[in-house]
């Protein structure tokens, strides 16, 4: 579908996509190949863009597959209109899809001092980063316990992560060090769930850590990262001050680091 007569701009990487799998209205996966060249760590974010302009539109997307895998995988939300991601949800196997060459970004296991037990903050496709570093054997060798929260509106919306986990937790490779270690808290707000509400707000009312058998969060002991809309980073970080957490980043490690890449 995407209109190939225009030439691959200058410094991008062209790729081409091997698989696509939608999971609502809102919500889809991809994967492409990857350039022989291209290194990054796990969790860190691409500019990705279509070759259907003169000057195509980039945005930033988190590399969803860890950086062993041969392949490299999105999850994207679908925005109505959204001068990308209206084009990009049409994409089918064998498409042509462009990437800025250059990886970046702050959730990285080096930007964490050493701790015991890593918590991943996520709502919506702010799970992408998470969804490569709970793939990545490193994780488990820096971190005894891994505990990967992840909040939607609906139900539904929760299946990429849960099916992500499964396979994480099936996978020849890194299910042997996820297994026992690795631990998914789902929560739903705007439908009945089990386990329901804010993650901010089940943290402060104490539910989140009970729900988990958990003892609250401490500096001595845990350590976070955190990827979701500008309210959701804002509330979390307070949250994680609140509990003695400090930021850090790729210059200066702290307790816990935010992706502020994905403009809302
Ligand atoms: P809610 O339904 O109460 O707004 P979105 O799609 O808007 O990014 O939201 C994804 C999830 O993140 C929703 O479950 C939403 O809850 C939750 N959320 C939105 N804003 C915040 C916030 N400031 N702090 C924590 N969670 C939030």
């Amino acid at each position: 579908m995407t209109d190939q007569s225009f030439p691959i701009p200058a410094g991008v990487f062209a790729q081409t996509v091997t698989e696509v799998s939608h999971y609502t209205d809102r919500l889809f996966r991809f994967r492409m190949t990857r350039p022989a060249s291209l290194r990054f760590r796990s969790g860190e974010f691409v500019m990705i863009g279509l070759p259907n302009a003169e000057r195509p539109v980039f945005r930033a997307y988190s590399v969803a597959s860890p950086s062993w895998d041969e392949e490299l995988e999105f999850y994207s939300i679908k925005v109505p209109g959204g001068p990308l991601t209206e084009h990009l949800q049409k994409i089918r196997e064998g498409d042509t899809v462009l990437m800025r060459k250059k990886p970046t970004g702050t959730l990285v296991l080096d930007a964490l001092l050493p701790g015991r037990r890593l918590w991943m903050f996520s709502t919506g496709t702010g799970i992408a980063p998470f969804a490569s570093l709970i793939r990545d054997p490193e994780t488990y060798e820096k971190f005894e316990e891994v505990i990967l929260t992840h909040t939607c509106r609906e139900v539904s919306e929760l299946t990429y992560g849960q099916e992500l986990v499964a396979a994480t937790l099936a996978d020849p490779l890194v299910g042997e060090f996820a297994a026992g270690r690795l631990r998914l808290y789902n929560t739903v707000t705007r439908e009945d769930y089990p386990f329901r509400g804010r993650i901010t707000d089940l943290m402060a009312s104490g539910k989140a850590f009970a729900d988990l058998g958990l003892p609250p969060i401490s500096p001595e002991s845990d350590r976070g990262m955190i990827c979701g809309s500008m309210a959701m980073l804002r509330d979390t970080k307070a949250a994680l001050e609140g509990f003695g957490l400090e930021e850090g980043s790729n210059s200066a490690p702290g307790t816990f680091v935010v992706e502020r890449a994905f403009v809302d």
